[in-house]
This record gives structure tokens, C-alpha cells and sequence, in this order.
């Protein structure tokens, strides 16, 4: 199973809109594996795109005398960048608002835009400059979020299976030119609602012979059936690109780039919102950068650590990225993918109710016990798990028995959210079980070691269902 989440592009800041994608296709990548599958993550860098000839023009203006444009230039280029990291997310959205307000600028983005799509050296070169130092911070920015990938793809890989690929599809008859553009018709019967016309023609060329996202999509179909043949393709990706996709795999499996029995998935996931319901925002209402919105969390996460206790402040510093990683993960994961869903800070962090917070808490709580047993002098590997004391217990024992299930039905569906929702109750029972029964105190030792088979179980269950999540209680 090749799963395409991620999906970053290449240049730009990464942003919120990204985040979410990360996060659930991590989450089913793990699970999957988990499960058993072999899966391979790849992040599909958006790397072909007018972006890179925004740059380009845009350091053409500021910087002319830098080789790169010079046509009769033959030389070895530069091994270091023109450019550094913040300098280059300046750049970007400084030459995308140009772009918006000058027309002639924006011409020549598309032109540099052409000319690296042929392969212009200069430009190639430059592009290489702007690859390197973005994934470099991309791979920094997914580090931080537990989140990685087995493939850098990009979509600029899937150009060369372009040319046959369109070829096959003329001499298949698929492909036909429909007003100077080549198309292929995915119109199917009865579906004028669900999908409106102009995507019921899926568009391979446009009429100056350029291609666009949906042929890099089905190139990029060639290229992993080419090199792993694989079972299934799932694509996790905002949902309002679900007709983009409808298209694509309409047209891939009519013109047979895969095989009969080749999934192909989407998984469209909904809006991030903010309080006021509207798609998340920074206070001065700019596009959030990730990495502002892990700071702020991670702030939130410090302040509410330090106020309760006196921890060192780089242990309290630790703690929070910790802690605040699980907010992030288990508020994004908890609701169903496919719906919006508000970004709360406040209750995100927050140790009570159904948050990360809580679980990671629980799960500290039981270590926190089984510490002080072994203190104790107690055996951690002595005894067997007796039947219950109580009705507490016996409602631990029977969520205990529902991991198996509750897993696979999370793969089948992928529904990350049913693995939080069966934490939350796990968690619950847990402390239930906590409060109305003496642990420690026990007197009879079998009874005892019964509990704590059962306090290490339970610990066993939910540390793995947060690595399932992609977070954990350690850093
Ligand atoms: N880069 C795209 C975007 O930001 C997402 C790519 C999703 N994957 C794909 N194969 N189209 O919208």
C-alpha cells in the first residue's frame, strides 16, 4: 500500500493546511503496518509548480548578475545557494503578490516556469538550490511532528513517464483533442450531480502543450505501478481536491494504468478551524505557519506545567513538547477526518476530558505506581491477572479485550478517531478502577500482582495506541 500524504510544497511556508494530512496519513501508515501490511509513505513534494518560477523571477530582479542568467555562461555552478531559508519565504510570497498586481510579471513567472519545465541549466540549477534547502527545513519542521516519510517523491519525478504515457493514451483512442486541449472523457452515466461537467473531461495537455496537476497524477500512477506495483494507492488530502480526484482514478483505471484489482483511495479530510469557525488563522490574520502553531502550543503546554509544580524549566521545557505534540495529534485525530473541526488551544491542552493531555497523564499515573511497587521491592514479572474484584475492574478487563478489534476496524475504515475514542474509555476505565480500588495496600500478595499485571497491560494498550496516533509519553 503506497500512501500519499504530506504533500508540501516545495518553497512555500508550511502551513496548517498541511498539517492535517501529516498527521492522518502518519496515523494510518502505523496502523497499517501494524496490522501487517507492508506500506511505503511518500510525501509527493509539489515541486513543478509556478512557485518555482515565481522565485526564479523574482531573484532575476534582485539579483541579475548572478550567473544563473547568464545565457552564455558554461561553467560549473555554485555549490552554495544564493539563498538562505527565511530568505527564500520572503522571497515567495513577495513574488506571488507581485505576480497578482503586474501582468507582465506574472508572464514572466510563467515563462521561467516553462523554460525550467524544459530544463534551462541556469534554471535547473537554481531549482536544485531551492529543492535542497526546503526539504532540509520540510524534514526539520516533520521531525518535530513524529512524522516520516520512506519516499521523497516529487512530482517533477513523474515527468518523464509523461510523453509515453500521453502517447498510449492517443493510440488507445482514449486520449482525443477537444478544443486544442487532449482529453480524455471520464463522464460516466447518471452523474451529471455528483460530478459537474467540466470534470467529467479529464485534461492531459493543455492547447500550448503544457501539463497540469492531473496529468502529473497519473504520471505519477505509472511511475509507482512501475516500481511497486502495488495493492493499493490512498491519498490523503484536503477534500476539496475530491473531483480532482474522482478524475484521476476515473481515468487511470478507463486508459489501464493500473491493474483491475489496484485500489485507488481517498481520504479527504476537512478544514481546520479556528474558534470563530472560519479556517484557522494567526491573531493578526495571516496564514499560520506550523511552526508558529507548535511554539504557541508548546508555550500553552509550558505555562500550564510550571503553574502546578516547580519543575526546572528545561525539564518543564521537555515536558511541553512532549505533552504538546499529543494535543496537536489527538485534536486533530479525534474527530472523524472527513469534517471540519475547531482548533481549541484551551481545551487541546487541557488534562481533563477527551485530550492527549489526559491520556498521556493516565499513562503516567500507571508508571508512576508500578515505580513505586518496584521501589517497593515488589517483582514486576510475578503473577497473572485474576478475576475482577470489582465492577470497576471487570469493565477495565472487557475494554482491554476490545484493542484487536477496535484496530483493525481503525485500518479497515481508516478512522484513526475510533483508536482515540477507544483510548478515551480505556483511559476512563482505568481511572475508574483507580480510584475504587487499593492497589499498593493490597494485602494479599496474588491479588496484588493480579493488579499490577493488569496496570502494565493496560499501559501496554495505550502506549501503543498512541504510537499508533504518532506520538508518545516519552521523549
Ligand atoms: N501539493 C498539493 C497541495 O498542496 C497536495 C498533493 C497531494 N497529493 C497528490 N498526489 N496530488 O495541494
Amino acid at each position: 500500500i503506497i500512501i500519499d500524504y504530506g504533500g508540501p510544497n516545495v518553497a512555500k511556508p508550511l502551513h496548517v493546511g498541511h498539517l492535517r494530512s501529516a498527521i492522518i496519513g502518519e496515523s494510518i501508515k502505523r496502523i497499517g503496518r501494524f496490522v501487517g501490511h507492508k506500506v511505503i509513505g511518500d510525501v509527493h513534494l509539489g515541486d513543478w509548480g509556478l512557485q518555482m518560477g515565481l522565485i526564479i523571477t523574482e531573484l532575476k530582479h534582485r539579483k541579475p548578475e548572478l550567473v544563473y542568467f547568464d545565457d552564455s555562461y558554461t561553467g560549473e555552478y555554485p555549490e552554495e545557494a544564493p539563498f538562505t531559508i527565511s530568505e527564500l519565504e520572503e522571497i515567495y510570497p513577495c513574488a506571488s503578490g507581485k505576480s497578482k498586481e503586474d501582468e507582465a510579471y506574472r508572464n514572466e513567472a510563467l515563462e521561467a516556469t516553462h523554460l525550467l519545465q524544459q530544463g534551462k541549466p541556469g534554471y535547473m540549477a537554481l531549482w536544485n538550490h531551492i529543492m535542497n534547502v526546503s526539504v532540509t527545513d520540510l524534514k526539520r519542521n516533520y521531525d518535530k511532528l513524529n512524522v516520516s516519510f520512506d519516499l521523497w517523491k516529487k512530482e517533477s519525478d513523474a515527468q518523464p513517464y509523461i510523453p509515453g504515457m500521453v502517447e498510449e493514451m492517443k493510440e488507445k483512442g482514449f486520449a482525443y483533442v477537444d478544443q486544442g486541449a487532449l482529453v480524455v472523457d471520464v463522464k460516466e452515466e447518471n452523474d451529471t450531480k455528483e460530478i459537474p461537467p467540466p470534470f467529467q473531461e479529464c485534461m492531459l495537455l493543455k492547447s500550448d502543450g503544457a501539463s497540469l496537476y492531473t496529468t502529473t497524477d497519473l504520471a505519477t500512477i505509472v511511475e509507482r505501478m512501475k516500481l511497486f506495483n502495488p495493492d493499493e494507492i490512498l491519498y490523503v488530502v484536503d477534500k476539496r481536491q475530491e473531483l480532482h480526484f474522482i478524475q484521476v482514478f476515473r481515468c487511470a483505471r478507463k486508459t489501464g494504468l493500473v491493474k483491475d484489482d489496484t485500489k485507488l483511495s481517498f481520504l479527504g479530510f476537512g478544514t481546520m478551524n479556528g474558534k470563530d469557525g472560519k479556517p484557522f488563522k494567526t491573531r493578526e490574520g495571516g496564514v499560520m505557519r506550523l511552526e508558529t502553531l507548535i511554539k504557541d502550543i508548546n508555550e500553552e503546554m509550558f505555562t500550564k506545567i510550571v503553574e502546578n509544580r516547580s519543575v526546572k524549566d528545561k525539564d518543564a521545557k521537555e515536558t511541553a513538547e512532549i505533552v504538546g505534540l499529543s494535543a496537536i495529534k489527538y485534536g486533530d485525530l479525534s474527530n472523524q477526518a472527513t469534517k471540519d473541526y475547531i482548533f481549541d488551544i484551551d481545551r487541546f491542552t487541557s488534562f481533563e476530558g477527551n485530550t492527549g493531555p489526559y491520556i498521556l497523564y493516565t499513562i503516567v499515573r500507571i508508571k508512576s505506581i508500578l515505580n513505586r511497587f518496584a521501589e517497593e521491592g515488589g517483582n514486576l514479572e510475578a503473577g497473572t491477572i485474576l478475576d475482577p474484584v470489582n465492577d470497576s475492574q471487570k469493565n477495565l478487563m472487557l475494554q482491554l479485550t476490545g484493542f484487536g478489534a477496535t484496530v483493525e476496524n481503525a485500518f479497515e475504515e481508516k478512522a484513526p478517531h475510533k483508536i482515540c475514542a477507544y483510548i478515551y474509555e480505556v483511559s476512563n476505565a482505568f481511572n475508574s478502577f483507580y480510584h475504587e480500588t487499593k492497589i499498593l495496600s493490597e494485602e494479599n500478595e496474588a491479588q496484588k500482582a493480579s493488579f499490577i499485571q493488569l496496570l502494565k497491560l493496560t499501559k501496554k494498550v495505550l502506549e501503543t495506541c498512541i504510537d499508533l496516533l504518532g506520538f508518545s509519553a516519552t521523549g
